[in-house]
């Protein structure tokens, strides 16, 4: 097993509402007030809207296409890959700045550290955010919980000044952890969100909106590369996408909905064969996922197809194993079985598709870590999409 495997996409709203608290702080109130949260509305589009979107969105994208030059405005900051399951930045909070290890996720809008309020003794093995130690600290009255796939965190909302490399966000909203489960020997200090404000718990404006209006980023784009089994050489950039990562063109993909980076998918195939999402299905596509995540029957069924035993196949027939394809927006984005086969440790290789038990109404998937090591992904807040590209 993956010891350190992720998935920080947050529970569909309908399913965390209930979590959504504020509680005073300081007079411990019983009071406990319910945020009202409007329901989503999923935007459908028609094929020929979608095309129409399409082509407007090819015709404004040149401005997009810069170079990581001196005078360039992109802000290139490095990750670090920890054994291909999980992908961590440094950012700091505060005056003077301390700094702290977070995941870049596009499956969360929320950023969030451990605190000193935090008590749990696995807190004690990470960097805990002094909040009296800055000068430019701000506390508030409010509590949230963030419900995510893997674990849940508790904390105070709290405001400082964030910085990512040379990106200064004053005054931005984060929590400070209190109690959490789920984040145990997890090699990171806290999650950075860079999801929509639609789906942020803590209810503040996220940090990539707040960058945006602050004027701190000239385009309103991130991008993700992320290395192949190397600790270095992962990239997340913002305010423009650096060409040198990726290869052959770029394609873009319409969001389902405003809100939440998740695309229409036509179907997974192997061999030709449509092994899931039959009749199409949606994917999002997540940086705080290590996996892919599929409904738990049609993952079991992919599993069988392999005959693999516990998800685990011999590493010696991975190379005759043929590529998994997801087809996306009529294009096939084919996932080699050295990239979906993990080669552990124990010298076993682990097919990493994991199954969730979550009942929705349509069949979703969770493009992880292991689909962006092979597509470079590029986030659109501008325009509402997706683009994937082949990674160098
Ligand atoms: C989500 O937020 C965006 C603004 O970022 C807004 O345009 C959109 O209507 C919101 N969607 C929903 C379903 O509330
Ligand atoms: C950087 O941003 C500024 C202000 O938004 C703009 O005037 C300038 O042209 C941009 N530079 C590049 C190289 O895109
Ligand atoms: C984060 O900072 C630490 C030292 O403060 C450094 O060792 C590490 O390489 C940095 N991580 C990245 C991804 O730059
Ligand atoms: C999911 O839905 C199916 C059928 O609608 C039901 O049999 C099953 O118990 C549900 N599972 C969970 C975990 O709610």
């Amino acid at each position: 097993m993956l010891r350190t495997q992720t998935s920080l996409s947050t529970w569909s709203q309908e399913r965390s509402m209930k979590w959504l608290v504020f509680l005073g702080l300081v007079a411990f109130s019983e009071c406990i007030v319910k945020i009202p949260l409007k329901r989503m509305q999923i935007m459908r589009k028609t094929r020929s809207e979608k095309n129409m979107l399409n082509n407007f969105m090819k015709e404004h994208a040149y401005r997009l296409y810069l170079t990581s030059s001196p005078g360039s405005n992109i802000t290139t900051h490095p990750l670090r890959n920890i054994k291909d399951t999980v992908y961590v930045g440094n950012i700091t909070i505060g005056t003077p700045p301390q700094e702290f290890q977070v995941v870049f996720d596009t499956g969360s809008s929320d950023l969030w550290v451990h605190s000193v309020f935090c008590t749990s003794q696995f807190c004690s093995s990470h960097v805990l955010f002094r909040h009296r130690e800055s000068s430019t600290f701000r506390s508030t009255q409010r509590r949230f919980r963030i419900q995510y796939r893997s674990g849940w965190m508790k904390g105070v909302v709290v405001h400082d000044n964030v910085r990512i490399g040379d990106l200064v966000s004053t005054d931005q909203p984060f929590g400070l952890s209190m109690e959490h489960s789920g984040f145990e020997g997890l090699p990171f200090d806290g999650v950075l969100g860079l999801s929509y404000p639609n789906i942020s718990f803590i209810g503040g404006i996220p940090i990539f909106d707040n960058l945006k209006n602050q004027g701190a980023i000239s385009e309103p784009v991130f991008a993700f590369y992320l290395s192949k089994s190397k600790p270095e050489g992962s990239v997340v950039m913002f305010g423009g996408v650096d060409k040198s990562y990726y290869q052959g063109t770029l394609n873009w993909v319409p969001l389902i909905q405003v809100g939440k980076w998740r695309v229409h998918m036509d179907r997974i195939s192997m061999n030709s064969r449509v092994i899931a999402c039959n009749d199409g299905c949606e994917a999002t596509v997540d940086t705080g996922t290590s996996l892919i995540l599929g409904p738990g029957r049609l993952v079991d069924n992919i599993l069988r197809l392999f005959g693999a035993t516990e998800h685990y196949v011999s590493c010696s027939v991975v190379n005759t194993l043929p590529s998994i394809d997801f087809t996306i927006n009529g294009i096939k984005y084919p996932v080699p079985a050295q990239a979906y086969a993990i080669k552990e440790s124990s010298g076993d290789c682990f097919i990493g598709f994991r199954g969730t038990r979550v009942n929705t109404s349509t069949e979703t998937w969770i493009l992880g870590d292991l689909f962006l090591r092979v597509y470079f992904s590029v986030f659109d807040r501008g325009n509402d999409r997706v683009g994937l590209a082949q990674a160098v």
